[in-house]
């Protein structure tokens, strides 16, 4: 930190200038006399990182650069601001920052899923603060109300829609009926969709921000590959439909969850009664009640429902991404750095004490929603109850449509092991009584 006029001076360089970048450079010049107020100290920008600089007529050429390697190296920078993406060069650039001492706050997901280890003990050993509330759920203040404001309580379960673009075209075939492919076609005319929306539909988005999540709330390193994942180019206009007939939608969900009798956790189990206490990390479309909190979160609003031991159920909404929200949650992270260089300390490290084992997915508990064609004859049911009963799973209810000689069950199981359900669904397809095992989705919660 250098000095300049009456108040001390911060200074701070920004990699990239995209869609967020741009944004952070706008509200840190249009409010530098406030943020400096709140602050104490002067944010100076010294330099914006960039690939290509004359795309950005609206930042000052004598701060644009292309050598972003030089500029986190630079021993006068205070703070970097990553808001790049992607994992090279950004991994090196901000080791690079983060080992000589610098402050660094990243939007990166993709970044501190896969190598959040590393960036936190490179932090820990410089004494450097890392902050990343925009990496999860935009403008939605998440981390650090994980991370500070509950830090006294147990958090039981982190359950969100993290994920606009996915929210954005599950909820248009809820609204319209339309299928998954002309939904994502409309996404991407919108500008909801990138023009390969594989991070988004497959899940990856979802699966980086849920492997955030679990990290802070259960103490615990746990990476985009410790998460289940599954997208949404499976769901289609017969499974919202199948949902609406139980009162539900649909939603693909990040959920992460404290759980029991995981094998090989020494950790004493939820409530101290089942021993082996672990983690559940997983992305899926789901089932979920319209009276859920999360079922009314529509379009591309995300919104975190997350249970507490003693505090209970509260629930974060608002904007997940976008250039301005984005960058307010960037801007609160500067501020928060800028504060402990001032004040001479840091803020909060990483927290991985519990290291709880991930519970595999197949022990995984949900009930489902079964979907089948099958004859429409005697003893099709006794056959299809005794391939769920042959599992292990039990049903909860079974409904028949269609007559003649086709029929479909839908069937709903009370709570299985995920392992389980798909021994179920390979008896069933040996069924000559059975056509298709046309949809197979979990449903979260009780049904009405
Ligand atoms: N967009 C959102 O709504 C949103 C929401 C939450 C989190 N995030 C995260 O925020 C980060 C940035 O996203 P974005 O949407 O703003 O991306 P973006 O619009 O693609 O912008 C990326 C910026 O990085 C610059 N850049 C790329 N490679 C560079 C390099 N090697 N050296 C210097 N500059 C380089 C680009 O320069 P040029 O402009 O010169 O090409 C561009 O300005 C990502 O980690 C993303 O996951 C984004």
């Amino acid at each position: 930190m250098t000095s300049g006029g009456k108040l001390p001076a911060v200074r701070i360089a920004v990699l990239g200038a995209g869609v967020v970048g741009s944004q952070v450079v706008r509200l840190l010049t249009e409010q530098a006399d406030e943020l400096a107020a709140r602050v104490g100290a002067k944010l100076d920008l010294v330099a914006v990182a960039v690939r290509r600089p004359a795309r950005h007529p609206e930042i000052p050429v004598e701060l644009l650069t292309t050598d972003a390697a030089g500029l986190v190296a630079r021993d006068d920078i205070d703070i970097v601001v990553e808001v790049i993406g992607g994992i090279e060069p950004t991994k090196d650039l901000l080791l690079t920052a983060l080992r000589r001492g610098a402050g660094v706050i990243t939007a990166n997901k993709a970044l501190l899923a896969e190598h959040g280890p590393e960036l936190y003990e490179a932090a820990d050993a410089a004494g450097a603060d890392l902050y990343f509330e925009a990496a999860v759920a935009g403008a939605i203040p998440l981390i650090r109300p994980l991370r500070e404001s509950l830090a006294g309580d147990r958090i039981s379960r982190i359950m969100g829609i993290v994920n606009g673009t996915t929210n954005y075209i599950l909820s248009a075939m809820v609204d319209t009926g339309m299928g998954y492919q002309e939904a994502l076609a409309e996404a991407t005319r919108l500008g909801y969709a990138e023009a390969d929306p594989t991070a988004d539909v497959d899940g990856f988005d979802a699966a980086a921000k849920a492997a955030i999540l679990a990290s802070i709330g259960f103490h615990t390193r746990v990476g985009a590959a410790d998460v289940h994942r599954e997208g949404i180019a499976a769901v289609s206009a017969a499974d919202i439909s199948a949902a609406r007939q139980i009162g539900c939608t649909v939603k693909l969900l990040a959920i992460c969850e404290r759980v029991s009798g995981v094998a090989g956790s020494t950790a004493p189990g939820v409530d101290g009664r089942d021993g082996g206490e672990g983690v559940s990390a997983r992305v899926h479309p789901v089932m979920l009640p319209t009276s859920h909190p999360l079922a009314s979160v529509d379009g591309a609003f995300n919104a975190v429902y997350v249970e507490a031991e003693a505090a209970g159920r509260l629930m974060f909404y608002g904007p997940g991404a976008g250039g301005a929200p984005t960058a307010s949650a960037v801007l609160g992270d500067l501020v928060a750095v800028a504060r402990n260089r001032v004040s001479g300390g840091t803020g909060p490290r990483e927290s991985s004490y519990a290291a709880l084992p991930i519970q595999p997915m197949g022990q995984v508990l949900s009930r489902y929603h079964i979907s089948l064609d099958v004859d429409d004859r005697a003893g099709v049911l006794a056959a299809v109850a005794t391939a769920f009963a042959e599992a292990g799973v039990s049903i909860s209810t079974v409904r028949q449509e269609g007559r003649d000689r086709d029929a479909t069950l839908v069937i709903v199981t009370h709570s299985a092991p995920d392992a389980a359900l798909a021994g179920t669904v390979d008896r069933l397809a040996e069924l000559d009584s059975v056509h298709q095992v046309t949809s197979v989705m979990r449903v979260m919660g009780d049904l009405r």
